[in-house]
């Protein structure tokens, strides 16, 4: 799976169907030896650790694989090690990578990828978590309100989001530092300032400011408690929210940037239950990735 915006609604909904099955204890293993990697280019807890376990769940054998300690550093293109991964015998590698769309490169190659982060592109798994989240709240998409919030230019989460939340039906909004919404950031959202938009959404998405992406001329002028004032959701912005209003972010957080240390665990975060959701999503997607290539599971 690269990018949830290509998969139909159909494919979306049986996703989130098996994400939620595995959720309430489905049990299911592979019925056959399955080779997986995960080649993790940048730093992740939850997308490494949660395919981890997906696939330790679904009986599939995990090969370990460390960019530190690999033949990336002798220069190493990430096409000859996909391809060295397919000579090994690895069936399905996640990758995540700082190049967006760099599955481009590996069409010849017969082996399944999935999509860990392109860049400032797309995070398939992450989105499929999410919807899986607020279904479980709201049991519905269409019409909803939702709120995206902070560095939407370079979140490959506010992208994947967005998209597929209007083509589910939802309908997004947006706010944040104005210089982080370029031209083709927003695509039919609206912008609001964050005191409107708390009051306005079901869910409110926040999102961690990405320095390690940004430019020099994109970089704000503030300190950490001045974008907190400014922009973040603050214990009073919270306070505004609608009675049944729910406060995402995919984290990691930080925390009295974003959002106010205290609200990280307040009644109305799911964020670390988005993190438990992480691990069902993923086997949906692992499961669905290896039937797609002729692999049986019971
Ligand atoms: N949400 C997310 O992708 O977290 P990690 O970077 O820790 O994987």
């Amino acid at each position: 799976m690269l990018r949830t915006a290509d998969l139909s609604v159909e494919k979306i909904n049986k996703l989130l169907q098996e994400a939620d099955e595995f959720s309430k204890g489905k049990v299911l293993k592979a019925k056959s030896e399955i080779y997986v990697s995960n080649l993790f280019f940048e730093d992740s807890t939850r997308t490494k650790t949660s395919f981890d376990v997906a696939e330790r769940k679904l009986g599939l054998n995990v090969v370990p694989f460390d960019i530190s300690a690999s033949s990336v550093n002798k220069g190493e293109s990430l096409y000859d090690t996909v391809k060295t991964m397919k000579s090994l015998g690895i069936d399905l590698c996640v990758i995540r990578h700082k190049k967006e769309k760099f599955y481009d490169e590996f069409k010849g190659i017969d082996i399944s990828i999935i999509n860990g982060g392109d860049g400032t592109g797309n995070h398939p798994s992450q989105n499929i978590l999410d919807l899986m989240t607020i279904q479980q709240e709201f049991g519905k998409f269409k019409g909803l309100k939702v709120g995206i919030v902070g560095d939407v230019k370079h979140s490959r989460v506010a992208n994947s989001n967005a998209e597929v939340l209007r083509k589910l039906g939802a309908k997004v909004y947006f706010s944040g530092p104005e210089q982080w919404f370029d031209e083709g950031t927003i695509i039919n959202g609206t912008y609001l300032s964050i005191d409107d938009l708390v009051k306005e959404v079901d869910v409110l998405m926040l999102l961690r400011i990405q320095y390690e992406r940004h430019e020099s001329d994109e970089q704000l002028k503030l300190s950490p408690e001045k974008y907190h004032r400014k922009f973040g959701l603050t214990v009073d912005r919270e306070k505004a929210m609608k009675k049944e209003a729910i406060i995402m972010h995919p984290a990691p957080i930080n925390r009295g940037v974003e959002i106010a240390d205290e609200l990280v665990e307040c009644k109305r975060s799911r964020i670390f239950k988005q993190m438990e959701n992480g691990v069902f999503a993923r086997m949906a997607i692992l499961k669905t990735a290896l039937e797609a290539k002729g692999f049986e599971f019971e």
